[in-house]
């Protein structure tokens, strides 16, 4: 089947189930092929341990023919200068050296992520106000995205909207697309920045932050507080994930994932749960989704076998 769920007892077994997934596939592509491997990346606590055993296993692929793009990064660090809140301890960039570039020897061929800490704060702020009947706000809930139309003529605006938001989803589809993408499920079952409540056709987003992002980015200690916390960033678009990973890897732990992952598998797709849109993948042969599980997350999916073979998809449960 083209959509799986895998459950597993711990937050370890998780990582090491996706990493038995995830190290065989580049192996497959960069070694045993000798072609390059597209690789999506995420960040967030979830793929914390995945990625420290793609570092530990990095001989079995060749890394220099990995290229890799990420979901998002934040708009709104402190820091004065791009070159301040790129390296800013919470900058996604700096996670993703920290976790996994920054162990890699030889390094992939190429890191991509969304130039988010490019963009003053203050200054797009300034620029949506002065722009304003350019400018639409689309959600149902208080994350969303700022769409700015073509036909606005701000230079600050439009360096946005065509090269760091057009431009990195072009970027990604020149490349020919990705193999697997490696995502997160948020609160709401938002992935990437693409919070709940966004409209599912976009894909790449200027986003302005959710509060429950805010929240839980303060509460999971990467901010002192809201006033702090950066409040909008550059995002792939659900959408963007579904057209251009041939296969998604999602990772989810603990009691904050139960409702949004049975919402994800059990429920219509939705724009209140971004995560939704891979039921798409249901119906295709040569693309699959995986979800790799605890058992925390799995909780209201654990035993549900058969209401999910209604959908389509496979429950196999890893658990001893
Ligand atoms: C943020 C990130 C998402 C991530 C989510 C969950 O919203 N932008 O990409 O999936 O947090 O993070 P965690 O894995 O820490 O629960």
């Amino acid at each position: 089947m083209a959509y799986k769920v895998l459950i597993t007892e711990d937050f370890e077994r998780m990582s090491q189930a996706a990493s038995g997934i995830l190290v065989p596939a580049m192996r497959a592509a960069t070694v045993e092929q000798q072609l390059a491997f597209n690789l999506g990346l995420a960040t967030g606590n979830s793929p914390t341990r995945l990625y420290q055993l793609m570092a530990e296993n990095q001989k079995e692929f060749n890394g220099g023919k990995v290229r890799s793009w990420n979901l998002d990064e934040y708009i709104g660090l402190p820091g004065k200068t791009a070159s301040e809140r790129v390296v800013h301890p919470e900058s996604y960039a700096y996670f993703m050296i920290q976790h996994l570039f920054g162990k890699l020897s030889p390094g992939f061929g190429s890191t991509y992520l969304p130039a988010g800490t490019e963009i003053d704060q203050g200054r797009l702020e300034d620029a949506l106000q002065e722009a304003n009947q350019f400018v639409t706000f689309e959600g149902t809930d208080k994350g969303k995205a700022v769409i700015i139309s073509p036909n606005c003529k701000d230079p600050y605006l439009s360096w946005i909207r065509d090269q760091l938001v057009a431009g990195y989803a072009a970027s990604i589809e020149s490349a020919g697309g990705i193999d697997w993408w490696v995502v997160g499920s948020g609160g709401k079952g938002h992935i990437g920045f693409h919070e709940s409540g966004i409209p599912l056709k976009y894909l790449m987003l200027l986003v302005k932050l959710d509060d429950n992002t805010v929240d839980n980015a303060v509460r999971d200690g990467h901010f002192a507080t809201k006033e702090v916390s950066p409040w909008y960033a550059l995002s792939m678009g659900a959408q963007g994930v579904a057209a251009y990973a041939r296969n998604v890897l999602l990772l989810a732990n603990g009691d904050r994932k139960t409702e949004p992952i049975a919402r994800s598998l059990f429920g219509p797709i939705t724009s209140d749960v971004p995560i939704s849109i891979l039921q798409q993948y249901i119906s295709e042969k040569d693309r699959q989704v995986v979800y790799v599980l605890d058992q925390k997350a799995a909780a209201e999916v654990i035993g549900k076998e058969k209401k999910l073979a209604e959908k389509g998809i496979e429950l196999i449960d890893l658990r001893k």
